[in-house]
């Protein structure tokens, strides 16, 4: 179903609804996701968001009735299914961008979950950030810009020192920022504790519509 905002709007203005099915043939869980035509950040369901949201539901039994936050969740696919999945989730996207957040507000209503949608600026500290103690941190397509690195390990590190126990589950392109990943990892405390390529584990029907070189990376803290 495609839908515009007025007619004769631009492409940029048009939006669609797009459905992910989970489960296989059964499909026993389908998630409706409201985006732009536009590949735009926030508003757009990136390849790796894709990945993420089959692994949380592939690992299902880890999220249910769990406390999950989603950092720059724009459309927020892994969110969504954990939270058809029964967990508590929180999902949170830059706190000077309305316009996705109010998107997030609606994806969750389309899809009958009660999600908490908060804004969280990544490396900003108010009250926001304090209240959340996940088990669970997910982040699909969060590590692309490396100025912004820095800042988001500073919150990633944050919330797993103040949730122990908790675990970043993240999605990235595997680009020329690897070393400086590894560079902050040491700084703020963290390692990995699991790394996939992000095809491994994806259906072929999926994996045939999407492209790159895509980890998955679980991230904890030092002890
Ligand atoms: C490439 S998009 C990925 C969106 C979604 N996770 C996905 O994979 O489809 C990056 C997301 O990070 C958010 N973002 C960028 N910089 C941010 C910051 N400094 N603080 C919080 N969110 C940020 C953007 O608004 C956007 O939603």
């Amino acid at each position: 179903m495609e839908t515009t905002k007025g007619g004769g709007a631009a492409k940029s203005d048009m939006k669609k609804v797009s459905q992910h099915e989970f489960g296989g043939e059964d499909a026993p869980l389908s998630i409706s996701i409201i985006e732009n035509m536009k590949e735009e950040y926030g508003l757009f369901v990136w390849p790796c968001s894709v990945i993420l949201a089959e692994y949380v539901w592939q690992q299902r039994r880890r999220f249910s009735g769990a406390r999950v936050v989603e950092l720059g969740a724009g459309t927020s696919l892994p969110g969504l299914v954990a939270a058809k999945l029964g967990s508590h989730v929180t999902l949170t996207d830059d706190a000077n961008r309305p316009e996705v957040l109010d998107n997030m507000g609606r994806v969750c209503e389309l899809n009958g979950v009660d999600c908490k949608v908060v804004g969280l600026t990544w490396g900003v500290w108010d009250s926001s950030v304090f209240d959340l103690e996940p088990k669970f941190i997910l982040g699909a397509d969060v590590l692309y810009e490396t100025t912004a690195f820095n800042d988001l390990f500073a919150t990633v590190a944050y919330l797993l020192q103040n949730s122990p126990g908790s675990v970043f589950i993240t999605t990235y392109h595997n680009r020329s920022g690897h070393h400086l990943i590894e560079l902050l990892m040491a700084k703020w405390r963290l390692k990995c504790s699991k790394l996939l390529d992000g095809f491994s584990f994806m259906p072929p029907h999926k994996a045939s519509a999407l492209s790159g070189n895509i980890q998955l990376a679980e991230i904890v803290a030092l002890d």
